[in-house]
C-alpha cells in the first residue's frame, strides 16, 4: 500500500494546507481518487451551515469495508490486520490477517442477513474488546446496517435510552467482558435494558466469559451457532465473496452517542465516504504511518477514538492495528509496555489520563521492557499537561519519538488539529496546526473573531470551524434541529466545538478545555446536566449541581453539591447510595468524586444556579469568587464554603 497523499515535509504541509483552503473540492477529489469506488462522485461538495446541510462526494457509490478489507487482499492477505491482546496475558493472543478478517466479516454479514437485518437498520453493539467486536462493526458496514456501539461501562438505563432513541431492532453482545480483575456481565445488563422494550427483535450473543446467562427463546441466539450456520450456507452456495452492499457516499455509516450540555446524549451520525476519506487521511498523515508498522491505539471501540483509529483509519490504510482487551494497570502498571515490547509496536496512541495514571507508579513498571520499536507517540481526549508530556517523551519515547497531540471530537469523526509526527513542529501541551481542510477561528461570546493578542501575544476565544471537512457530523439521529442548535446556531455560519482555545503567533492552537457544561473525566465526556439528572433521581435528593474540578489523574473530577430532604442523615451511607443511583442511571464512569451536602445552592433572582461560583469553590478558591451581589441569598456561599470537602 502506498500513500501518495502522505505529507513529507513542512513545505508540503504548507502547500497542502493552502490548496485545501483555496480549492477544497480539487484537493479532496485528488485524495478520494485513492480509494475504491463502485461509482465516482458527480460533485465533491455541497454545504451550508444554516440548516446544516453537508454533502461530500455527491452520488459516489462505495462500501467502506471493501476499502478496509477487500482491496488489501491481493497484496496484504497474510498481513495481520488486527493483533488481539487478551485481558489476561497468559491467554493466547489472536492474530487476524486481512484474509481472515475478510472471511469473518462476510460471514457475520450473512448472520445479520439471516437474522433479518437490512440496509439502514440500526444495530446496537455492546461488547468487550474482542476481535468479534470488529467483525460485528464491519459486518454491519458491509450490509449497510447502521452500527451504534455502546461502551461497556454504560448502565442498562443508558442502553435503554440509546436503543429507544435509535429505534434499534438488533443487538450484538457478549455474555460478559473481562476488564482487569473484573468480569462485566454484559448480557445481563442488556436483559435489564430490554425490560419493557418492544422494539428489539434479536440479540446475538458471543461467548467470552462463559458467565451463566439467560437466553430468551425467539429473541436471543448464540453467535457461534449463527456463524456456523452462515459458514455452511456459504460453503453450500459457494458464496466465496459475499458482495458488499453498495452505499451512497452520504448513507449513514454509524451513530455514536455523546454527551452535550443538555441532559440527553445525542446520537452523532457519520456518513460513509467522507468519514472514510478523513480517518484514512488523518491516520496516514498525523502518525506518518509506514507500511508494515504496528499501530496501537489503546482506546475502546465504544468511543470515537476506537472507531476511527483502531478500525476504520488503520484498516483502510492496510495497517496492522493492535486491539487490547484489558486495562493499563492490570495485572500491573507495565501492561502497555509489555504489549509494545511483545508486538514491536511502532506507534502508541493513548490518553493523557492513562499517562498520568502510569506516571504515578514511577519507573519500576518500565524496567526490562524494550520500547526501542517505538517511533511515534500520540495523545487524545483531553489537554495534556506539560509534566505528563515530558514524562511520555523522556521515559517512553526516550527523547526520540515525536509526540502528536491530537485534538478532535466525536462530532468531527477524526483528528482536526495536531502536529504531523516528525514533519511539523511539536510543542508541549499544544495541539499546534490544523489539518489540511480545517479552518479554525477563535471568537468571543458574540461571535466576533479574536484579533487582539493579549500581553503574551496570544489570541483567546471559543474554538469554531469555518467550513466543513469530509468527516463532520451530518446530523443527530432522529432530530436534525438538535444538531443545528447544538453546533451551528451559537455563531452564524460556524461550527462551534464547545472548546476554548489559545492561538500563538505561529498559528498554533492550544485547547484549554470545554466552555460549556460538559466535563471531561479521564478523557470521557460527561454532561453535568446528565449527572445532575441522575443524582436527582435518588429518593431524598431535592436538588443538585455538578461541576468539574482539577483532578491529578482524571484531568477533571466531578464535584456534586446536593440538597437532601432529611436534616440528619448518615452522610457516608447516603453518598454511597447516591453513587449507586448514578451508576444505575448512567454507569460507573459518571460517579461523582465528591458529594457535599448543602442547605442551598447559589442562585440568581431568576432561579438560575450560578455554577461559576460552585466551580470556584470546587477548585479550592476561597477569595475571588467573582460578583456575588446578584445572588438571591449571598449567605449560601459562606455556608457552602464552610462545608467544603
Ligand atoms: O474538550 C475536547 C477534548 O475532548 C472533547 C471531545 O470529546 P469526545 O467527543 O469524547 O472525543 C474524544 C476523542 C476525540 C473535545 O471537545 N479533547 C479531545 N482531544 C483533545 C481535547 N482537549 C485537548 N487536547 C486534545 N488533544
Amino acid at each position: 500500500m502506498s500513500y501518495p497523499y502522505q505529507i513529507k515535509s513542512l513545505e508540503e504541509y504548507n502547500s497542502a494546507y493552502k490548496k485545501s483552503v483555496e480549492d477544497p473540492e480539487g484537493f479532496w477529489e485528488n485524495i478520494a481518487e485513492n480509494f475504491t469506488w463502485r461509482k465516482k462522485w458527480d460533485k465533491v461538495l455541497e454545504w451550508n451551515f444554516k440548516e446544516p446541510k453537508i454533502k461530500w462526494f455527491i452520488n459516489g457509490k462505495l462500501n467502506i469495508t471493501e476499502n478496509c478489507i477487500d482491496r488489501h487482499l491481493k497484496t496484504l492477505g497474510d498481513q495481520p490486520a488486527i493483533i488481539w491482546e487478551p485481558n489476561n496475558p497468559e491467554e493466547r493472543t489472536r492474530v487476524v490477517t486481512y484474509s481472515r478478517l475478510h472471511k469473518r466479516v462476510y460471514q457475520f454479514a450473512q448472520v445479520l442477513i439471516n437474522n433479518g437485518v437490512k440496509k439502514g437498520d440500526r444495530v446496537c453493539i455492546y461488547m468487550g474488546m474482542v476481535p468479534e467486536l470488529a467483525y460485528a462493526v464491519l459486518g454491519c458496514a458491509r450490509i449497510g446496517a447502521i452500527h451504534s456501539v455502546i461502551f461497556g461501562g454504560f448502565s442498562a438505563q443508558s442502553i435503554a435510552d440509546r436503543l429507544y432513541d435509535a429505534q434499534a431492532e438488533f443487538i450484538v453482545t457478549c455474555d460478559g467482558a473481562y476488564r482487569g480483575g473484573k468480569d462485566i456481565p454484559l448480557k445481563s445488563i442488556i436483559d435489564d435494558a430490554l425490560i419493557g422494550n418492544r422494539i428489539v427483535k434479536r440479540v446475538i450473543v458471543y461467548t467470552r466469559t462463559r458467565t451463566p446467562i439467560s437466553m430468551l427463546k425467539g429473541r436471543d441466539v448464540w453467535w457461534e451457532d449463527e456463524m456456523e450456520y452462515a459458514e455452511s450456507q456459504i460453503e453450500k452456495d459457494n458464496i466465496i465473496r459475499m458482495p458488499a452492499t453498495e452505499m451512497d457516499a452520504e448513507d449513514p455509516l454509524f451513530i455514536l452517542y455523546t454527551s452535550g450540555s443538555t441532559g440527553k446524549p445525542k446520537g452523532v451520525v457519520h456518513s460513509s465516504a467522507g468519514y472514510m476519506v478523513w480517518t484514512n487521511y488523518t491516520f496516514v498523515n498525523v502518525f506518518q504511518y509506514k507500511p508494515g508498522d504496528v499501530f496501537f491505539c489503546t482506546a475502546d471501540v465504544g468511543w470515537i477514538t476506537g472507531h476511527s483509529y483502531i478500525l476504520y483509519g488503520p484498516l483502510s490504510a492496510g495497517a496492522t492495528s493492535v486491539m487490547f482487551e484489558g486495562i493499563p494497570t492490570w495485572p500491573d502498571a507495565g501492561r502497555f509496555w509489555d504489549i509494545v515490547d511483545k508486538y514491536k509496536v511502532n506507534t502508541i496512541y493513548t490518553a493523557p489520563t492513562a499517562i498520568r495514571s502510569l506516571m504515578s507508579y514511577g519507573l519500576e513498571p518500565l524496567k526490562g521492557k524494550d520500547l526501542s520499536s517505538l517511533k511515534v507517540l500520540g495523545t487524545v481526549g483531553e489537554p495534556i499537561n506539560e509534566e505528563a508530556w515530558h514524562w511520555y517523551d523522556e521515559n517512553i519515547g526516550k527523547g526520540n519519538c515525536p509526540i502528536v497531540d491530537t485534538w478532535w471530537q466525536t462530532e468531527t469523526g477524526g483528528i482536526l488539529i495536531s502536529n504531523l509526527a516528525g514533519i511539523t513542529p511539536a510543542k508541549p501541551s499544544w495541539a499546534t496546526l490544523p489539518m489540511p481542510g480545517v479552518q479554525p477561528v477563535l471568537v468571543d461570546e458574540k461571535g466576533n473573531e479574536a484579533t487582539e493578542p493579549d500581553e503574551d501575544g496570544l489570541l483567546k476565544g471559543n474554538l469554531c470551524i469555518k467550513a466543513p471537512w469530509p468527516a463532520i457530523l451530518r446530523t443527530t439521529y432522529g432530530d436534525h434541529d438538535r444538531c443545528r442548535t447544538n453546533y451551528f446556531a451559537t455563531y452564524e455560519d460556524l461550527y462551534f466545538t464547545g472548546d476554548g482555545a489559545l492561538k500563538n503567533k505561529d498559528g498554533y492552537y492550544r485547547i484549554t478545555g470545554r466552555v460549556d457544561d460538559v466535563l471531561n473525566v479521564s478523557g470521557h465526556r460527561i454532561g453535568t446536566a446528565e449527572v445532575e439528572n441522575a443524582i436527582n433521581m435518588h429518593a431524598g435528593v431535592i436538588e443538585s449541581a455538578a461541576v468539574g474540578y482539577p483532578h491529578d489523574i482524571k484531568g477533571q473530577g466531578i464535584y456534586a453539591f446536593v440538597i437532601y430532604s432529611h436534616m440528619h442523615i448518615d452522610e457516608e451511607q447516603t453518598r454511597k447510595d447516591i453513587f449507586q443511583t448514578v451508576s444505575r442511571v448512567i454507569g460507573a464512569i459518571a460517579k461523582p468524586d465528591k458529594i457535599q451536602f448543602v442547605n442551598g445552592l447559589p442562585k440568581t433572582r431568576s432561579g438560575k444556579i450560578m455554577r461559576r461560583i460552585l466551580r470556584k469553590i470546587a477548585e479550592g478558591e476561597t477569595k475571588n469568587l467573582g460578583d456575588t451581589t446578584t445572588l438571591l441569598d449571598p449567605a449560601v456561599v459562606d455556608d457552602i464554603q464552610k462545608g467544603k470537602l
